[in-house]
């Protein structure tokens, strides 16, 4: 058993690890390939919660290690000077003698890729694990030259959208969501990242791709006029839209569309990739946890009415459901984020699906408890996520 010390400054620091609970053997692999059983250099706990310096010092090992295999990509710095990183993975091309890996991985750009996010609520600190447990899993599949629905595509893969939020959550206050950013005129701290994106942000804008700034006069009449009508049908999600747009509120959405650097960035890498001409961005993914139901959702968040390929989708989310039931027999719900779940605005998953196009977009809520993550909640959502992908992938 090692000891090790996480935050200087705090007294509730000191953690054990044990390296028997690491249970995956791809993991305990790539984790002994980056050094973890030698010395902590590089090294990362993939059944815990680990830091933000941590994660970012583990990802910049494993791509110093497997260069053709892995590229960071950096998108900036938020407002607390923390990356947020994409992890690219995928397999060299099959002749890497007549190049160099940089060169060898630009060849990979004709296979499909899929994009997953995780980390977006600061306290949803599981999804930052399993995220990376994916990456880890990934290149060890990748680096053993397996041939499977897994390495045949290619990975984009931000496993902390919130790094600002994430170091909150672990250090001061659990259950933080938003960001960390403060807006003038009010005394209150962060946004809701999944509520900043340029998607139907006020709730009832009919473009299918929203205006930057509010429309003109008449179409806000026509607005709310249909907020109005809405707000009676469905009063709860009135509330919901209301805290959007309050700064106290966990669910603020912000000061205006895509105000945060994280729902900015993240789109505008999302917007890259559909417009390379030799990137096939098949599908996304996001992580989120909650307690109570587990849920597999796809858009639309911002209204009741299903996508125009529900039937496809409703149809690839009960074939996954059924496959993650398998692994610790825990019935995921599924269906669209508003019909399942609630009515929100501004989300990603919206976003990325009427405005990037990428049809296969889903949203996955894993079981958490938001206490500390013990082992067992990661190791069986991964298990979940794994089989999820597994459908998505051969279908
Ligand atoms: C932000 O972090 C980087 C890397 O750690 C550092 O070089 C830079 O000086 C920091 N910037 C500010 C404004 O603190
Ligand atoms: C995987 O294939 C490459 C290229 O053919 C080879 O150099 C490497 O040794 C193989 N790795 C394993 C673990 O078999
Ligand atoms: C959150 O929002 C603020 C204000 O819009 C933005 O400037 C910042 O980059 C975001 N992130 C953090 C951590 O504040
Ligand atoms: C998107 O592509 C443009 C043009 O190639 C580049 O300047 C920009 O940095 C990219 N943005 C992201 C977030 O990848
Ligand atoms: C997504 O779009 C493609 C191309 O239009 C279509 O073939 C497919 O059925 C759609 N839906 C799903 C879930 O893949």
């Amino acid at each position: 058993m090692k000891v090790y010390t996480l935050n200087h400054r705090s007294i509730v620091a000191t953690v054990f690890v044990c390296s028997l609970i690491i249970v995956d053997v791809e993991s305990a692999a790539l984790i002994e390939a980056a050094g973890e059983t030698g010395s902590h250099e590089g090294g990362i706990d993939l059944t815990a919660i680990s830091s933000y310096h941590q994660i970012v010092k583990w990802l910049g090992h494993i791509s110093e290690t497997y260069p053709s295999t892995v590229q960071i990509h950096d998108l900036g710095r938020t407002a607390e000077n923390r990356s947020i990183l994409v992890v690219e993975i995928g397999r060299a091309a099959e002749k890497p003698e007549t190049s160099s890996p940089a060169d060898a991985r630009k060849q990979l750009v004709t296979r499909p890729s899929v994009f997953l996010d995780a980390g977006t609520h600061g306290r949803e600190q599981i999804t930052v694990t399993i995220a990376l447990r994916l990456i880890s899993k990934l290149i060890g599949a990748i680096t053993r030259n397996e041939t499977s629905q897994f390495t045949e595509v290619k990975w984009y893969i931000t496993p902390l959208v919130n790094p600002d939020g994430y170091e909150y959550s672990r250090n001061i206050a659990r259950s933080w969501r938003k960001n960390r950013s403060t807006h003038p005129g009010s005394s209150c701290t962060g946004v809701d990242i999944n509520r900043n994106w340029r998607v139907h942000w006020d709730s009832d804008e009919p473009e299918r791709v929203p205006k930057d700034t509010a429309g003109s006069a008449g179409n806000k009449i026509l607005s709310s006029v249909a907020w109005l009508w809405s707000s009676f049908l469905h009063p709860e999600n009135t509330v919901r839209q209301l805290g959007t747009m309050t700064p106290c509120s966990e669910l603020y959405g912000g000061p205006s569309p895509f105000s945060e650097f994280e729902s900015r960035s993240l789109s505008q890498f999302i917007l890259n990739l559909t417009r390379v001409p030799a990137e096939r961005l098949e599908s996304c993914f996001s992580l989120h946890s909650m307690t109570g139901n587990q849920e597999l959702l796809f858009p639309y968040g911002y209204k009741i009415d299903r996508v125009p390929d529900y039937e496809a989708l409703n149809s690839l989310a009960r074939d996954m459901t059924r496959e993650m039931a398998k692994v610790a027999g825990r019935q995921y719900k599924y269906g669209g984020v508003a019909e399942t779940l609630y009515q929100s605005s501004g989300l990603q998953c919206d976003w990325i699906y009427s405005v990037a196009g990428v049809n296969r977009t889903f949203v996955v809520e894993v079981a958490d408890n938001f206490r500390i993550a013990p082992a067992g909640l990661i190791s069986k959502a991964f298990g979940e996520l794994w089989a999820a992908l597994d459908v998505l992938l051969k279908a």
